[in-house]
């Protein structure tokens, strides 16, 4: 039985999986669904069927709850002709007798074509996709990615504009819970948008989404006029990704032009109570009042929905309220990403190597159980049930700043700043992150990194510092 995914096997476990061609490859395609099978009322519905998926099964494998990415995957997958099985209870699926996820893909895999999985566990889309021989579709993964809302979302984005590039857009709310945001920001970044952020208090974007906004993303902050207004930050992106942008940070603070620029979206998100132990935030509301000042007067109102309270339903009569056409755009988009996937239209996501031109980072692959373990607890290294079928595997990702590193968790892609390095031939460790950066990926196996200095010791390693101290000299006459 197979354990790893052959290598030509394509994944979506994230938004950068996909190259900006092939985005707009997948729209070009969600498109000629919309034309070839109309609904004839509504233009953003598909109202007819096609039969090019007539032998190929889709299977929904969800652990937490879902309205419109299942329903609108498997609508997607019956539009095109194929079949669905559907796992969208964990309670009456063997996850409740103990079955691994790793365990549940390797046998799905042999009843489908392809997979949409979605799990309360950040990571857990990229632990199924090492197990699948059939492309795996990240359905959200906890608080991680939702990359296939966010091509949703910019599928509206680009009917309402016309355009990706360059877009202003404000994204209020959950803005650190919320996997839809963070697959967003990502892309919006990547089409040069400028991002607005309106966090509610204290879930502000998690420090490594800010972090790989402004190093991998070229991201710019610019700080408004602090004029009360809600928006005090911007994050601003060159045009294309990788170009520098054209504006010194003292140019864009005086920028007046981007600050108050026109708003083209705004993306509302509900509070991700499921993921807070805390339930009780107070939280920003979006209405009319709040839509009535003259940048939002040509946006466009997003929401991945579910809404609950924080989006009101009065705006729903407004010409800018976009949620429900958004939503119907999952089912033309779904198809699209299925088809290529699949190989079924002509074209196919399989000609398509790598994804976004992200830098490549060395992989540091640790055996358990002793060294780091990835600071996300609800990432799924952490999930009992997958001991056996994860290892701790970092990207070390050089930073700005220096010969320095941090180290990025493969499956949640959360970042750890601070730990120790040490020598599996010296038995020494130093509270030197750059060594990783000066070893290369073959000398990895003589390294254990460890979170902090007294698990290194407590693991049998010794200070470096201490071993090159020298021994102290005998006295003249003392004893031996
Ligand atoms: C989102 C999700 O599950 O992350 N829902 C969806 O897929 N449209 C948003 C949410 O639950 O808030």
């Amino acid at each position: 039985m197979t354990t790893r995914n052959p290598p030509a096997t394509r994944h979506i476990i994230s938004i950068n999986d996909l190259s900006d061609r092939e985005i707009e490859t997948v729209f070009d395609v969600a498109q000629s669904f919309l034309t070839e099978l109309p609904d004839g009322h509504f233009p953003y519905r598909i109202g007819r069927s096609t039969k090019i998926a007539s032998n190929s099964i889709l299977a929904s494998l969800f652990y937490e709850p879902s309205t419109r990415t299942r329903l609108s995957f498997e609508s997607a997958m019956l539009r095109l002709g194929g079949e669905t099985i559907t796992s969208a209870d964990p309670t009456t699926s063997s996850a409740a007798k103990g079955e691994s996820l790793a365990d549940s893909v390797r046998v799905i895999a042999n009843y489908a074509d392809i997979m949409v999985i979605r799990h309360p566990r950040d990571g857990a889309a990229k632990l199924a996709a090492e197990y699948s021989p059939i492309p795996v579709i990240n359905g959200g993964d906890g608080s991680h990615e939702h990359p296939t809302q966010t091509l949703c979302d910019l599928f509206l984005l680009k009917k309402k504009n016309k355009r990706l590039k360059n877009l202003k857009v404000a994204i209020s709310g959950d803005l650190r819970g919320s996997r839809t945001i963070h697959s967003f920001v990502y892309a919006l970044a990547r089409f040069g948008a400028t991002i607005m952020p309106m966090a509610a208090k204290g879930m502000e974007l998690p420090a490594h989404v800010d972090q790989r906004l402004r190093e991998e993303f070229r991201c710019q902050m610019v700080t408004g006029k602090g004029d009360g207004d809600a928006i005090d930050a911007l994050y601003v992106t060159p045009e294309e990704p990788h170009q520098q942008s054209l504006f010194s940070a003292a140019e864009l603070e005086s920028n007046i032009d981007v600050v108050e620029k026109k708003v083209d979206a705004v993306y509302v998100t509900r509070f991700q109570k499921e993921r807070w132990a805390d339930k009780d935030q107070s939280y920003p509301k979006i209405d009319r009042k709040f839509l009535s000042e003259p940048k939002y007067s040509e946006a466009s109102v997003m929401h991945p929905l579910p809404r609950v309270g924080e989006l009101d339903a009065a705006f729903d009569a407004d010409r800018r309220a976009v949620y429900f056409e958004q939503a119907a755009y999952g089912v033309p988009v779904r198809m699209a990403l299925i088809a290529l996937l699949l190989g079924l239209k002509g074209k196919s996501l399989h000609k398509f190597e790598g994804g976004f031109e992200r830098p490549k980072y060395p992989l540091y692959d640790q055996p358990r159980p002793i060294g780091i373990h990835c600071a996300n607890k609800n990432c799924i290294v952490h999930d009992p049930m997958e001991s056996q079928y994860v290892r701790n595997k970092f990207y070390v990702v050089k930073t700005q700043t220096a010969a320095e590193c941090k180290l990025r968790c493969a499956y949640c892609e959360g970042d750890i700043e601070h730990f120790v390095v040490a020598s599996r031939k010296n038995k020494w460790f130093a509270a030197d992150p750059a060594a990783l950066v000066r070893a290369d990926e073959q000398h990895f196996k003589d390294i254990v990194v460890f979170a902090k200095a007294a698990d290194a010791t407590e693991a049998g390693f010794h200070s470096r510092r201490a071993a090159a101290e020298p021994k102290p000299r005998r006295r003249a006459g003392s004893k031996a």
